[in-house]
């Protein structure tokens, strides 16, 4: 009898840790931003330092990018993904309708630098989730870089 309340003690501390626990990893995982997830600035940078390795050795767009300061891009695109993820960072760079008018992207082009991005997400493995909610954010960007000449609504 006199063993009984403290064993009891610590079950019910053990079984209300358990149940916090569970709590934490499953509703405050999801309040965590995709930036957060994604691993923060040095995990987003690794990424686009590989990824832009990949548009660089792909002969479907490298050269689109032949006049480009690629520094200057790959500063611009950790901003752009840190920003649009949550992160703390402002984008500097322009708008993405301004950035690509004129070079004549094409849907086939982008579906290329997509699937470069991909190949960099998987190489860091970054989980499904975390690529797709990434790949919502980029997808609508299509309209404002592939821009069809002659097609006054969105040239
Ligand atoms: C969702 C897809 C894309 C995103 C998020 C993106 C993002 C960016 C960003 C942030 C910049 C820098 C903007 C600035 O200079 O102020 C840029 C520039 C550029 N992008 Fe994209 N881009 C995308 C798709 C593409 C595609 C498909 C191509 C060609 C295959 C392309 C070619 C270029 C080139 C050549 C520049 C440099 C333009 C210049 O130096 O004047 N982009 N892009």
């Amino acid at each position: 009898m006199r063993l009984v309340r403290p064993i009891g003690i610590l079950l019910a501390l053990g079984l209300t840790t358990s149940v916090a626990t569970l709590a934490h990893a499953t509703y405050y995982h999801h309040q965590q931003s995709l930036y957060q997830r994604l691993g923060g600035k040095p995990a987003i940078s690794a990424v686009v330092n590989d990824f832009v390795g990949n548009v660089a050795r792909d002969h479907r767009i490298n050269r689109f990018f032949a006049n480009t300061d690629i520094n200057r891009l790959k500063r611009l695109l950790v901003q752009q993904i840190c920003a649009g993820s949550g992160g703390p960072c402002q984008y500097e760079g322009r708008s993405m309708r301004e950035a690509h008018r004129g070079l004549g992207v094409r849907n086939q082009d982008f579906d290329a630098l997509v699937e470069d991005l991909v190949r960099s997400l998987d190489k860091f493995n970054v989980p499904s989730r975390e690529q797709q909610e990434l790949l919502g954010l980029l997808g609508p960007m299509r309209r404002d870089v592939v821009q069809s000449r002659g097609y006054s609504s969105n040239d």
